[in-house]
């Protein structure tokens, strides 16, 4: 005799009784769990065919978007999953009702609440990080933190483009929607798609009470403050830093990666004083802005930790000063951008030390050699100013003079700095 399982239907519960297998069928765990802690999970779409032999046979339906007919089901693999439950959950030990054992149970429910998904999210098989504009930037910032203390792959989507291609979510994924107003349309949408998809939906948002805040299974607020100007900024280094300490959670559990951790956390610390020492540059930012708010184009290449930065500074340099502006990621440099470089072009290249230093000096000479004209952007006092800060802390850093730049070459260019033309601070349509 097969050992019995669970099969999770939407509204059923049916026991099935085979010559050589015990099935129970049922839409919640909490029917099977004093029977057996090994079920199969059955998604949306899906049939299940069991067999009087005991063979078990899963098929997924999908309906042809277009003409809506019914195409063949396509057979699914699936392995058993077991459940964590203990029967004692489901009852009422010194309780005369369920309602009142939950109330009493609080305490501790709180603290699961987020244990809980922390658990989740390391069990995952993949996470999206999903959001617009700058939102999108800080995720994909903070991207290779994450892949390195949770050692789980990180996709990052655009939402738009997520929905528009209805690209694949599965329940095993954690889906992380980062939003800086919590009601942009197509984050929120993403979001609606892949709760519909099964998947853990963690919102990163700054504001309390907003859809995604609403929506999601579990969030961090940023507690950044009100962001009032159109174009993104403090909730852009907050973004950053918020994902960087969920990935040093989620990364809590290893020990070889202990003493780093501890190392970002005390930069991440004494992040504030440093973006303190770069906003002195304000005054350089604004020489910078002078011999540049004549130019057409701006492009700004970075890689490594700084990839996302080359991006946002781009975006910033077009949402404000309406300037042109291309973040390009270095490595892609001979694949097209190259071309466009002549003794007119103005680039910035990031520069900084870190891991990608070497390759960003190899780029900064190719360029130089097309007489490109270059504005590095490098590490002062380099020795010293490397034991201070963790190369991927860097973006939280490094963007902050280039949201100067982008903010004094609007002023110069005589553009309005909070409500720049054509632009929402929430898009809430699409
Ligand atoms: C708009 C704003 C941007 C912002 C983006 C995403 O385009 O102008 O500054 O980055 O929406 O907004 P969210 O609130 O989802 O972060």
């Amino acid at each position: 005799m097969c050992a019995p399982s669970f099969y999770a239907l939407p509204a059923a519960l049916i026991q099935q009784q085979c010559r050589t297998s015990q099935y129970y069928v049922a839409s919640d765990a909490n029917a099977v769990v004093e029977h057996t802690r090994r079920v199969l999970l059955i998604e949306d779409n899906e049939v299940v065919h069991m067999r009087d032999d005991g063979a078990v046979h899963i098929f997924k339906f999908d309906s042809d978007q277009y003409s809506r007919r019914l195409l063949r089901p396509a057979s699914v693999q699936r392995g058993l999953s077991t459940l964590e439950m203990e029967v004692e959950q489901i009852r009422k030990g010194n309780f005369e009702h369920f309602m009142q054992k939950e109330i009493h149970e609080q305490p501790d429910s709180l603290t699961m609440t987020i244990r809980d998904h922390l658990k989740t999210i390391r069990r995952s098989r993949r996470i999206l990080f999903i959001g617009c504009g700058t939102s999108y930037n800080a995720a994909l910032a903070a991207r290779p933190v994450v892949e390195e203390h949770s050692g789980i792959p990180v996709t990052m989507e655009i939402a738009s483009d997520l929905l528009d291609r209805q690209g694949p979510i599965y329940r095993e994924d954690t889906a992380i929607f980062v939003s800086q107003s919590g009601e942009t349309a197509y984050t929120l949408e993403a979001l609606e798609y892949a709760k519909s998809n099964g998947a853990l939906c963690v919102g990163i948002t700054n504001t309390v009470g907003s859809a995604i805040a609403r929506g999601t299974h579990c969030g961090i607020h940023l507690n950044a403050g009100c962001e009032i100007g159109v174009a993104s900024t403090k909730a852009y280094t907050s973004q950053i830093a918020v994902i960087v300490m969920l990935a040093l959670a989620l990364g809590v559990d290893s020990l070889s990666t202990q003493q780093r951790r501890n190392a970002i956390m005390d930069v991440l610390y004494n992040l504030p004083s440093k973006v303190r020492d770069v906003l002195k540059l304000d005054r350089d930012m604004k020489e910078l802005a002078a011999l540049l708010m004549e130019e057409q184009s701006l492009l700004v290449f970075g890689r490594g930790y700084n990839y996302a930065t080359a991006l946002e500074c781009a975006l910033k340099v077009k949402q404000v000063s309406l300037m042109h502006a291309e973040g390009i990621v270095a490595g892609d440099m001979k694949h097209g951008p190259l071309a466009l470089v002549d003794e007119t072009l103005r680039i910035i290249v990031i520069a900084i030390r870190d891991a990608s230093l070497n390759k960003q000096q190899s780029v900064r000479q190719q360029l130089k050699a097309r007489k490109g004209r270059l504005i590095v952007m490098c590490t002062e006092g380099d020795a010293e100013f490397m034991c201070l800060i963790e190369h991927c802390l860097q973006p939280m850093i490094n963007i902050v003079p280039l949201q100067l730049l982008a903010y004094q070459l609007t002023v110069f260019r005589g553009f309005n700095v909070d409500q720049p033309r054509n632009l929402a601070k929430s898009v809430t349509t699409q």
